[in-house]
Order: structure tokens, then C-alpha cells, then sequence
């Protein structure tokens, strides 16, 4: 019941509160792409399609992992599912713990039925991992979801910030490279938008772990919303006091995709246009995740879930025109975007 009451506190939080980071933002700023007057490619045929752990996908874009176990993100989860499904997107749901802990909300993360062809991903916080989780929770996530991946959260800030978290980190790497070679499905290491730094990446992967996605510091901030939650004062400040706290997106990811050129490399935190996700996929990216767009988006209707995909996908696709790129590689070539 504690879990399904802030499943639904994140919910309105996120919708109703500004909790976006104050001052640090993603870095993205500071870069300008090289336009090109003289493309000398027709619109119509860019492609931005790609593969993602083996899958295909009609666009770069990851709506990230937010929610489940109540009946409105039942409905939010399945608003987000359909739409993965109609321009072939990836997806996470939130974390599952609440599943494992109350079998009959289960169904609130379910999405297969109507997304049968997404890359679909399952969650849960690697930190659960210390408490009561091992193999067989992470197997029955990833099954119930049909999911093709799992992705273990990394959040200690977040926990110091909520009332009561879990904050023994001690030893998580080595049950993280454990799971990693149980597990059928790849594992993924996420952040909840404070950051994974290049030495931490080298952990994860010699760890085994398939995919990182950074989720770096700029867009939403945990220690913000969890501050918004605490009932008593010193979990309130101690989250104002961490609010801008965090390595930011542009820096985690071309920190971890210098020192790991093959890595499969999710984008996250902050980044709010296509545009931006142009940016994150020119410094090495494959995948760009987004959160709270997708959130406000599938809150309203359907239709403003419609709208906002087919306009990043236009703001993708025109960052690509005007720097003469047919293709997502193309877009990674030296010097298509500069540091200012
Ligand atoms: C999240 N996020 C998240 N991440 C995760 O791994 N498991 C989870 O259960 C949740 N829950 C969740 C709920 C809501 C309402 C939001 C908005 C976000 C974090 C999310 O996936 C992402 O990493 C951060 O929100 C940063 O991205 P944005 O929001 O700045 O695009």
C-alpha cells in the first residue's frame, strides 16, 4: 500500500509541482550544430531508423521509465504503449517492486497486448537487490511484461531524500554481475537523472551489464520531488539542498562514450525537443530518453501523445536536413557539431 500511495504522490508531484532542476542544466547548451546551406539530400529520405539490442526501432527515442500499480498510471501506461507501438519507439515502465510486492496490480504495467513489437523494458532499483529481491523477482518482472530487457535503477540520492529509503548500497556489484550472468534478458544501468560518470560505467560493464543510459542532471530532479513528499522538515530541505546535485547530460555522455565506443548508450535527463535529442545522439547516443514529456503529454490525451512524437520526430528529422545527414551515423561524423 506504501508503494502504491507513492507511485501516486511521484504522479501528481511530477504533473502538478515544478521539480525540474533549478540551476545545473544538461550542457547541451553548449553546443551549436555546423549548418549546411546546401544539403544535397531530399527531406523525405532520411532515415532515422536503428537497432537497439537487437531490435528494431522507427526512431531513436526511449519513452523512459515512469510508472505503474495504480489505476492512473494503468491508464498513463497504456496511453504511453500505444504510441510506442505506432511509430516503433522503445519503452520502459516505472519500477515494478510494487508488482512483486502486490501480484494483483501486476496488471498496471502490463502493455504487451497492445504493444507486441516495441522494445519493451522492465525496472527495478538495483538497490532492491540489498533488500529482498534476487533471480527470481528480476525473472518474474521481466516475464510478467514480456519485457526484452531489464533496467536496474541507480538512485542513492533519491533514497537519503525519501522518508525511510534504502540506503545500503554496500556490495551491489557484485550481486549487480551475478544477476547479469542469470538473467535470459540483458541488463541495463540507469540513473534517475543525477548521472552515471565514465568510471562508473566501467563498473557496470565489466560488471556485465548490456545498455547504460546516463540519465543525467538538467530535467527532472528526484531530491526535488522527494523533498515535495517528505512530511517532516529535514527530509524537505535536505532534497532543496540537493536539487541541483548531479553530473549533466551532455557530459555523462561523452564521458561514457569515450571510454566505451561499442557501448549500446541511452541519453536521458533533461532533454525536452528533438533538437536536443539531435544533440545527445551527435555526442554518441543511440537511444534518447525523455520522462516528463511523455508524462505530461499522456496525462492530457491521446491526441497531445500523437502530437508531441510526430514533433520530435520533425525536429529530429530537421536538425538532420540542415546539417546535410541522411542517416543517425551520419550524424555522429566530426564536426557536425561544435562546442561554443
Ligand atoms: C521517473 N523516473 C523513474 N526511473 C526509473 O528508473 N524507475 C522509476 O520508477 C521512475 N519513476 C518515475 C516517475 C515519474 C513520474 C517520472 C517523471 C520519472 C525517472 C525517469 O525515468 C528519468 O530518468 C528522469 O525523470 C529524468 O528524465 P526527464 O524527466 O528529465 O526527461
Amino acid at each position: 500500500m506504501e508503494t502504491q500511495i507513492r507511485k501516486a504522490d511521484h504522479l501528481r508531484i511530477c504533473l502538478d509541482e515544478d521539480v525540474q532542476c533549478r540551476q545545473i542544466t544538461t550542457g547541451l547548451e553548449r553546443y551549436r550544430f555546423t549548418h549546411c546551406c546546401l544539403p544535397e539530400i531530399d527531406r523525405g529520405d532520411i532515415d532515422l531508423t536503428t537497432t537497439f539490442l537487437g531490435k528494431p526501432l522507427n526512431a531513436p527515442l526511449l519513452i523512459s521509465s515512469m510508472t505503474g500499480g495504480t489505476e492512473q498510471a494503468k491508464t498513463i501506461n497504456r496511453r504511453l504503449a500505444g504510441v510506442a507501438q505506432h511509430y516503433r519507439l522503445a519503452m520502459g515502465v516505472g519500477s515494478q517492486r510494487v508488482a512483486v510486492e502486490q501480484p494483483q496490480v501486476a496488471a498496471t504495467f502490463a502493455v504487451r497486448d497492445i504493444a507486441p513489437d516495441i522494445l519493451l523494458f522492465a525496472n527495478l532499483g538495483a538497490v532492491q537487490l540489498n533488500y529482498r529481491y534476487g533471480l527470481d523477482e528480476c525473472r518474474r518482472v521481466v516475464d510478467g511484461l514480456a519485457a526484452d530487457a531489464l533496467i536496474l535503477h541507480l538512485n542513492p540520492l533519491q533514497e537519503c531524500v525519501q522518508t525511510g529509503g534504502d540506503t545500503n548500497f554496500r556490495g551491489l556489484l557484485k550481486k549487480i554481475t551475478a544477476l547479469c550472468e542469470t538473467l535470459p534478458v540483458p541488463v541495463i544501468a540507469k540513473e534517475v537523472g543525477n548521472g552515471i560518470s565514465a568510471a562508473t560505467a566501467v563498473q557496470l560493464l565489466e560488471a556485465g551489464v548490456a545498455a547504460i543510459d546516463v540519465a543525467g542532471a538538467g530535467g527532472t530532479s528526484w531530491a526535488l520531488v522527494e523533498s515535495e513528499r517528505a512530511s517532516d522538515a529535514r527530509q524537505r530541505r535536505l532534497g532543496k539542498t540537493f536539487a541541483d546535485w548531479g553530473l549533466p547530460t551532455a557530459e555523462c555522455i561523452a564521458a561514457v562514450r569515450a571510454i566505451a565506443p561499442q557501448v549500446p548508450l541511452i541519453a536521458s535527463g533533461g532533454l525536452r525537443d528533438g533538437l536536443e535529442a539531435a544533440k545527445a545522439i551527435a555526442l554518441g547516443a543511440d537511444l534518447v530518453g525523455m520522462a516528463l514529456p511523455f508524462l505530461q503529454a499522456a496525462n492530457e490525451s491521446d491526441a497531445a501523445l500523437y502530437e508531441l512524437t510526430d514533433i520530435l520526430i520533425a525536429e529530429v528529422t530537421t536538425t538532420m536536413f540542415c546539417t546535410g545527414c541522411e542517416t543517425l551515423g551520419a550524424l555522429r561524423s566530426p564536426g557536425v557539431l561544435q562546442k561554443i
